[in-house]
């Protein structure tokens, strides 16, 4: 009789609430972070570009264009120039079922201020979006976690390998993730790959689509912890769970929650 691996679930199961709980909510916003915080979420995921004055502000493309009333690249507009979009109302139009007049003119935050209105109530995974620029993002994300005494708190993942060596070498105690893209998902992952992982970061987070409960036993025994993204339906999440994982990104972190609740 073949007996099949048996994965331990991992001590604890991290809910990372995608962009905030960016289901229910305009992604990248103060409310979309309240609201992940109110569900219970564990963490918020959040991505940071500079704007050209070389402030950390929190949207996920590289030009404001879809999330916004504006158009334009962030790296060409100063903090004020950003400030007057509306980061809200896209949402409203987009998902008519969930929109709040509350969403209408809000702006795109700072990291700060998501520092500041959340302090140490929740805990933070921040992805590095504009990588080992000229302009040091690494540095000026180090500089603001340690302002807000967040070290504790705050992870860090990006697709960007050479962006989290930066990071690790600027602050070694931040815990690191690397983005997986799918191309080395299931079988090509390695052990050397992983090894190679391990000398700069805790884990990796490796697009769920293609991964197996096989690959997620192979990160772990490499010693590496494994939160795949984005994990939105029950069934995904489900399997994502029996396989081990560390935690997921979700848009909707009450479904996941729920999922660990029920085992
Ligand atoms: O949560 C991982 C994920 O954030 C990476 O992809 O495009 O959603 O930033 P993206
Ligand atoms: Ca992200």
């Amino acid at each position: 009789v073949k007996v099949k691996e048996m994965i331990e679930p991992a001590d604890k199961v991290y809910t990372i609430a995608h962009r905030g709980a960016s289901g229910y909510a305009p992604e990248n916003t103060i409310p979309a972070f309240e609201l992940a915080r109110e569900m219970g979420a564990d963490s918020i995921e959040l991505d940071i570009h500079l704007t050209k004055d070389l402030i950390p502000v929190v949207i996920h493309d590289e030009t404001v264009n879809r999330t916004t009333s504006g158009k334009g690249f962030v790296k060409n507009m100063t903090l004020e120039q950003i400030k007057q979009l509306d980061a809200g109302s896209w949402f409203n139009q987009d998902y008519p079922m969930f929109a709040r007049d509350l969403y209408t003119g809000l702006t795109v935050p700072t990291l700060e201020e998501v520092f500041e209105t959340f302090g140490k109530d929740i805990n933070y995974m921040i992805e590095i979006k504009e990588p080992a620029s000229k302009f040091g993002i690494e540095a000026i994300l180090n500089d603001t976690i340690l302002k807000y005494d967040l070290a504790k708190r705050v992870s860090v993942h990006s697709f960007s390998a050479a962006s989290l060596r930066q990071l690790h070498s600027i602050n070694p105690d931040i815990p690191l993730y690397q983005l997986v893209w799918n191309d080395y998902a299931a079988t090509r992952v390695t052990q050397s790959y992983l090894d190679t992982v391990k000398t700069y970061a805790v884990g990796i987070s490796p697009n769920f689509q293609g991964i197996s409960g096989a690959y997620v036993a192979q990160v772990k025994r490499a010693g590496l912890k494994i939160i795949p993204y984005t994990v939105n339906y029950q069934l995904n999440m489900d399997k994502a769970y029996s396989w081990g994982v560390d935690g997921v990104h979700t848009n909707y972190p009450d479904r996941f929650l729920e999922v660990i609740a029920a085992n």
